[in-house]
Order: C-alpha cells, then structure tokens, then sequence
C-alpha cells in the first residue's frame, strides 16, 4: 500500500490538529474510525486512516457539527457519547416510541455506561448481568429499559406521577 496519504491514529490526530488549527485527540480519530466515518486501512499490524477521508469529515456537516460543539463546550468533549452516527429512529426505541417525551436520553448512552466494555474515557466496568440498577430519577425509564433488556434488574422512583404510570 502506498504509504503517502496514510497516516497512524497518532500522526493522524496531529495532521487534523495542523489542518484545523485545534486540538484533535487521537481519541476522536478513533472514534471516526470505530462509527465508520473514516475507513480503517492496516499495514503490519498498525490502523492507518487515509488524510482525504479525514479531510472529507471535517469539511462536511457531521465534521462541522463536531468542531462547532467542541467550540462551546470545550477541548475534553467526547464527541462519540453524542451518538451523532445514529439514526432517530435508532435513538427513540422502545420507551421512547410510547409518548412524546421531552427530557429523554438516548440508550445507546446508557447501553455504553452499563455494558462491560471499556476504553480511553470508561476505564471501568460498573455492571454485569443481573444486577439491579436503581435509578431514583427513571423519567421516561430508558435506564430501566436498557438495563433489562441487558439482563439486569431494574427499579425506577420518579417525582412524577405520569412518568411512574408510563413504566
Ligand atoms: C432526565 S429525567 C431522567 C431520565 C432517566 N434517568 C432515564 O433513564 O430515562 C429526570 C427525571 O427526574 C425527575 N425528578 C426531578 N426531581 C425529582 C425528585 N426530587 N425526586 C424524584 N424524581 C425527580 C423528573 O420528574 C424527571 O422525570
């Protein structure tokens, strides 16, 4: 493989960094790479990303939506919790579809949260099946939701009568 437009998860987060004139951590070129927004290329061993591809990112909305965000909330946002990539319809499933409700989280946030993976910002598991989670604030219930559906216990208490009779 010509070797020219290709660059290490490292070389590419300083090559990003130059281009844009911010801080891009390698932490945010791998998750371009882990939701498909850059293809993954190998060489011996080693992930390298192609410099055009990541060029194409930052110039096109998601990229922009990216950069714009981290401009008001700061250099540490880890933009992958965004779960930007996601459809609407794949971030409004199943308590969600019930009722309009406003303050909603997304489960993929709590799926990442309670799962047993870790990575470079959860550097610990907090869960694993069958434990019970108590969420004393359940809202709409996509923590409790979630946590079944991964094959723990849950218990919800909400201030709010409505969102007690939705669960
Ligand atoms: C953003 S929602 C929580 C979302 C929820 N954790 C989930 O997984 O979907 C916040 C909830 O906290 C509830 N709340 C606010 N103050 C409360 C209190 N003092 N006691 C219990 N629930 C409260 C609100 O009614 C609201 O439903």
């Amino acid at each position: 493989m010509p070797q020219i437009n290709f660059l290490t998860i490292k070389e590419a987060s300083q090559w990003v960094s130059q281009f844009l004139s911010r801080d891009i951590s390698e932490s945010n070129i791998s998750y371009l790479i882990q939701y498909g927004r850059v293809k993954k290329y190998h060489d011996n061993g080693s992930t390298l990303v192609n410099i055009n591809d990541l060029k194409n990112y930052y110039l096109s909305f998601q990229g922009r939506r990216e950069i714009s965000w981290e401009k008001r909330l700061g250099k540490d946002l880890n933009w992958g919790l965004s779960f930007d990539h996601l459809r609407e319809k794949d971030t409004t499933k199943h308590v969600h579809r019930l009722h309009p409700y406003k303050g909603k989280f997304i489960p993929q946030l709590v799926e990442y949260f309670i799962d047993n993976h870790t990575d470079d910002f959860k550097k610990d598991v907090y869960f694993k099946t069958d434990d019970i989670i108590l969420d004393p604030f359940s809202g709409s219930g996509t923590t409790l939701v979630q946590a079944n559906e991964m094959g723990m216990h849950s218990i919800g208490i909400d201030i709010s009568h409505f969102n007690c009779m939705i669960k």
